[in-house]
């Protein structure tokens, strides 16, 4: 299976960095169906649209994902959009609506990215209890539960701690039962993964990180005979040198908003911890990785156009099925990505492809 290519849907204020540097990345539904086309055109597979509901790490304004993935459906016909939803703010039946409804706009191209949260001020500020770190993966492995029973079954009944479904119907089914993504690096989100999702979506890592998880994942996911998809994030610069998008890097950096990084710290490494093993997401993460807010430089997709399609030829030696890509200038860096990236690694998987048949 050829590699798939996700991009992050800059749909909160501020693009992908927590950076001051000037960035031409707009968050506007004008903006980002500009660039769902050119990603589409590109050869982009995915989008992927973030959940926030009040700011943080400076992002101070959002919109809703899968609103804006609808009305991006209306606007792209190949792309596939990957919403985030935030069980605890939203219940189980009327998401699966609303997700079928996205499936009906778009012809089957709707997918959901369950998110367990680690913001508390959300729920704090809506008045929804916050649940600790392993109950809030309980509670959203039942959400998946209900989403793909009333995907595929005519009536659907469930009974858990957190939800009860009492023989609802749900009409029309989708053309294409929406994959379900999530993320997460504790234990718990891992065994959630092996046990109810198809896509298990890693922050930004270096090659050995992302083989111990998928290592792991993989045969968590072996023990209940189910096979997972893996998606790696990274922030991609590419320029024409080496030198150039290392320069790029720092630049953005350099003009990291401290006050904000330390805030996002305090947040998630805080909700890491909580982890009974305490290694949830971030917890190894300095203030340079956590500029990129889910840990986007460490995957090192930052060089030459050649350089950039090794080294995502090496995720996909370790069984990386996606690459999600954030970028700083989204309408040249997409584009740039498409015409000079791209090309290289479909011509190198050909040529794996014709090695394995000789
Ligand atoms: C690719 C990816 C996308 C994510 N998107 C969101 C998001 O849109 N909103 C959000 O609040 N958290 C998001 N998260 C964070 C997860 O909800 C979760 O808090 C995080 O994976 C920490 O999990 P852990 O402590 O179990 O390791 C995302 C994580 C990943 C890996």
């Amino acid at each position: 299976m050829s590699l798939q290519f996700a991009y992050w849907v800059p749909n909160v204020s501020g693009g992908l960095v927590i950076s001051k540097l000037a960035q031409r990345t707009g968050w506007s539904f004008e903006d980002n169906a500009r660039y769902a086309k050119l990603a589409e055109e590109a050869g982009f597979d995915y989008a992927l649209l973030q959940t926030r509901f009040i700011a943080s790490y400076g992002a101070e304004n959002q919109l809703e994902a899968i609103t804006l993935a609808s009305a991006l459906a209306a606007v792209t016909s190949k792309l596939k959009l990957i919403a985030a939803v935030l069980p605890g703010l939203w219940q189980p039946g009327p998401v699966a609506k609303v997700i079928t409804t996205l499936d009906q706009i778009s012809r089957g191209r709707a997918a959901v990215n369950i998110v367990s949260g680690w913001f508390k001020g959300e729920f704090h500020g809506f008045g929804e209890p916050w649940l600790d770190h392993n109950e809030r993966y309980r509670r959203s492995e039942e959400f998946i539960r209900v989403l793909k029973q009333l995907w595929t079954q005519d009536e659907t009944d469930f009974r858990g701690d957190f939800y009860r479904i009492n023989g609802a119907p749900h009409k029309p089914k989708p053309y294409v039962v929406p994959p379900v993504f999530q993320g997460g690096n504790s234990a718990a989100a891992r065994e959630m993964a092996a046990r109810v999702s198809d896509w298990y979506f890693m922050n930004g890592n270096t090659v050995e990180g992302f083989r111990a998880q998928i290592e792991d994942v993989t045969r968590l996911a072996a023990a209940h005979g189910r096979k997972l998809k893996f998606g790696a994030n990274a922030f991609v610069i590419v320029r024409d040198t080496e030198e150039e998008a290392r320069q790029a890097l720092r630049d953005i950096i350099a003009h990291a908003d401290p006050e904000a990084v330390e805030g996002f710290r305090s947040q998630v490494q805080f909700a890491g911890q909580a982890s009974p093993e305490r290694e949830g997401m971030w917890a190894n993460s300095n203030f340079d990785d956590l500029v990129q807010y889910n840990d986007g430089f460490k995957t090192g997709l930052i060089g030459t156009p050649a350089q950039v399609a090794d080294k995502i030829m090496q995720l996909k030696s370790i069984g990386v099925d996606l690459v999600l890509a954030g970028f700083l200038h989204y309408e040249e860096d997409i584009q740039a990505f498409g015409e000079k990236v791209l090309p290289l690694v479909r011509a190198k998987e050909a040529e794996l492809l014709e090695a394995a048949s000789r």
